[in-house]
């Protein structure tokens, strides 16, 4: 028998207003450490764009029909995870809990399960890996579930494969015999808490919860993937997740997808946008003004008047910024360092700079270099560009950075002494490309 979808409980209960409770429950492993994409931070917390892998994933499923929602979090990160969980619940945060992971896959699933309602029939498990995975792919898993059976979405095995011994090809595979699995894999809750209790106590380790559901004895069926649900594993996965997001402008063609079959409109990435570095281009105005001395290109310069602004005025400093920012298609330094940061009020270059090169880190990318120009008439810039540019590329953690000095010859705000408007250009580049396995 199949359930009815979703709520098994809704309305009036003694005068008081239920919430409906969803009878099914998706389990969001996003515990691992990312080892192979390797970017500073746990995978789960690496951006897309300005937004994480877990949020693109939770995106996805708290747009899927209504479920309890279990985040599984990397120790220490369980209120990073809860934040990223309110972002993406809106009104269905309280469908939604964090508890924490294990040093393993399975031990994460299993501490999702212990996490579970009473209520919840259906569990389906999910990898936050898997963070571009349609609405549509997770709710086509979950009503294909019965009280017996487990469904997977599968891709078809594209390459052809060889059985190998070392360095020897022994023999051919069939591949139209092989299926890729993917997440999210659907299940009934009571067997599969069973499969999990029989596995704690067999000690033996499964490379996914469909192995282990076939290893209790319980059937498997598969449903067509979207290739849309590809796993980030690498920097290259990364880097396609981009490629993906900005090449069909975001949440709007992510709901046009059905998700549920390999006719799905897809463009794989090219192969060539993997490595190829990307520039960015910054500028910066600000009028001289206020109390104190100049800072100027991460220097402070004694006896000259200071540039107004929100933190230190250092013009040069924020334009890197926005270069850097940009070539990396993070958004801004109003959205990372704005008025809404009173932490950066009157903060000098380095901190602003270190940062930006820790949220490009994070995001897979690595600082080629910076050119940045000034144009006013104050200060005479020459005597100390060396000084200035090393304090500059230390900031941005050795990367080279140049900085030129011109005046106007009279014409405009910066030609009659009013202030300083700055132009900077940055090449990034991903972070090197690594074998998926
Ligand atoms: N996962 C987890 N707990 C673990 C290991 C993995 O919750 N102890 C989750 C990951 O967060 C991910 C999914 O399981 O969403 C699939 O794992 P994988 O892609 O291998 O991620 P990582 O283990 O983080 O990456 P790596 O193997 O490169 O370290
Ligand atoms: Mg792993």
């Amino acid at each position: 028998m199949r359930h009815p979808p979703f709520f098994v409980r809704a309305g009036n209960v003694n005068g008081v207003s239920m919430l409906p409770v969803p009878n099914t429950a998706i389990i969001v492993v996003a515990a691992g450490s990312g080892t192979r994409l390797d970017a500073g931070a746990p995978k789960a917390f690496v951006g897309i764009d300005t937004h994480s892998i877990l949020r693109h994933a939770l995106d996805g499923v708290f747009a899927a029909a209504p479920a309890q929602v279990v985040v599984v979090a990397p120790e220490g990160f369980e209120g990073d995870a809860e934040a990223e969980l309110r972002a993406a619940a809106g009104e269905r945060a309280e469908l939604g809990r964090v508890v924490t992971g294990g040093d393993t896959r399975q031990k994460s699933v299993a501490a999702g399960l212990d996490a579970l309602w009473g209520d919840v029939r259906t569990v389906l498990v999910h990898d936050a890996a898997r963070a571009l995975t349609t609405p549509a792919a997770i709710d086509a898993v979950a009503a294909a579930v019965d009280d017996v059976t487990g469904v997977i979405p599968t891709l078809p095995v594209i390459d052809t494969l060889k059985k190998v011994d070392g360095d020897d090809i022994v023999g051919p595979v069939d591949r139209s015999e092989l299926a890729a699995a993917m997440t999210p894999q659907g299940f009934p809750r009571d067997l599969l808490e069973e499969a999990y209790a029989a596995a704690l106590a067999s000690g033996v380790e499964y490379t996914d919860d469909a192995a282990l559901f076939a290893a209790a004895g319980h059937p498997v069926r598969r449903i067509d993937g979207s290739p849309r649900g590809f796993k980030i594993t690498t920097p290259a996965d990364l880097e396609r997740a981009r490629h993906l997001l900005n090449t069909d402008s975001g949440a709007s063609a992510r709901s046009a997808h059905t998700g549920s079959g390999p006719t799905a409109p897809i463009r794989p990435a090219p192969l060539l946008s993997v490595s190829m570095p990307r520039v960015g281009l910054g500028t910066d105005v600000h009028a001289f003004g206020g109390e104190g001395t100049l800072w100027l290109a991460g220097l402070e310069w004694p006896g000259e008047q200071p540039l107004s602004g929100h933190s230190d005025g250092d013009a040069v400093a924020h334009a890197i910024v926005d270069a850097l920012l940009g070539a990396a298609g993070l958004g801004d330094i109003g959205e990372h360092f704005g008025t809404a940061h009173p932490e950066y009020s009157g903060a000098h270059a380095e901190v602003f700079l270190d940062r930006t090169r820790e949220i490009l880190a994070e995001a897979g990318f690595a600082i080629g270099n910076v050119s940045v120009q000034f144009q006013g008439n104050r200060p005479r810039f020459s005597p100390r560009r060396a000084e200035a540019q090393q304090a500059l590329s230390a900031a941005l953690g050795g990367a080279p950075v140049s900085v030129t000095a011109t005046t106007t010859d009279g014409l405009g705000f910066a030609g009659r002494g009013k202030g300083i408007a700055v132009t900077a250009v940055a090449l990034v580049v991903p972070s090197s490309v690594e074998e998926s396995s």
